[in-house]
């Protein structure tokens, strides 16, 4: 009864998302709960899309989000092969990876030249439809890969420069797992849609969706 759905809330579930917001900066305020981390990440993707009536979804090479359809279709480091077309509108940017760099300028070389080449790539292949880039702030299965330091200050730059949704996943690294309670604080930039999954029920199958009320208010 507690998790009956997203339209009949229990008193619980609404001091859930009210304990869970804040945690957050302002602009995460509106939470939704489901069960898996990839049912958090397909109602992210979903959100962004019906929010903006656009449909591509750019995912990092080395990702993973999920085994259902599209958040399996923005998940890249395996698992991609045997089961036919992916969902349509899916791009790739290069992992940010400095030791094993996508582009051979690895670490002390990195200039994270690999981001902008990234963007090159999906301005040539896009059709004009971009709404949401989805990212791990430390990649799990691409085997716990931290970016470079201020890659994702460019990378909000470029997603802002493009006006396209920047989606954290944090099931592996939110509330707690790294230093701050969030990765996101850890590089200083703030999601406009956040996913959580895996520590936020302790061991019982819970995650969240949580964005900005004017996402939330659109993509119903
Ligand atoms: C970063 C990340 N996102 C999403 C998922 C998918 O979570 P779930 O298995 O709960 O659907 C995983 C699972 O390992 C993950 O590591």
């Amino acid at each position: 009864m507690l998790h009956l759905d997203s339209t009949m809330l229990s008193p619980d579930v609404v001091e859930l998302a009210d304990r869970l917001c804040g945690l957050l900066p302002p602009s995460l305020s509106k939470a939704q709960f489901l069960n898996t981390g990839g049912e958090a990440n397909e109602s992210a993707i979903r959100f962004a899309k019906i929010a903006s009536g656009r449909f591509e979804v750019i995912g990092m090479a080395g990702s993973w989000h999920g085994t259902t359809t599209g958040a399996s279709s923005a998940t890249y480091a395996h698992g991609r092969k045997n089961y036919g077309p992916a969902m349509p509108g899916l791009l790739a940017s290069p992992a940010p990876n400095a030791y094993r760099c996508p582009i051979r300028r690895c670490r002390e070389h990195c200039d994270m030249t690999c981001l902008d080449i990234g963007f090159d790539m999906i301005g040539a292949t896009s059709v004009g439809s971009e709404v949401a880039l989805i990212v791990e702030p430390v990649q799990s299965a691409g085997g716990i890969v931290v970016p470079p330091e201020g890659y994702f200050q460019r990378l909000r730059d470029h997603c802002e420069s493009r006006g396209i949704l920047l989606i954290f996943d944090e099931a592996q690294t939110g509330l707690g797992r790294v230093e701050a309670m969030f990765a996101f604080e850890e590089v200083g930039v703030v999601p406009d849609i956040l996913t959580l999954s895996k520590t936020l029920g302790g061991g019982l199958p819970l995650s969240a969706v949580v964005a900005s009320e004017e996402v939330a208010a659109q993509g119903k």
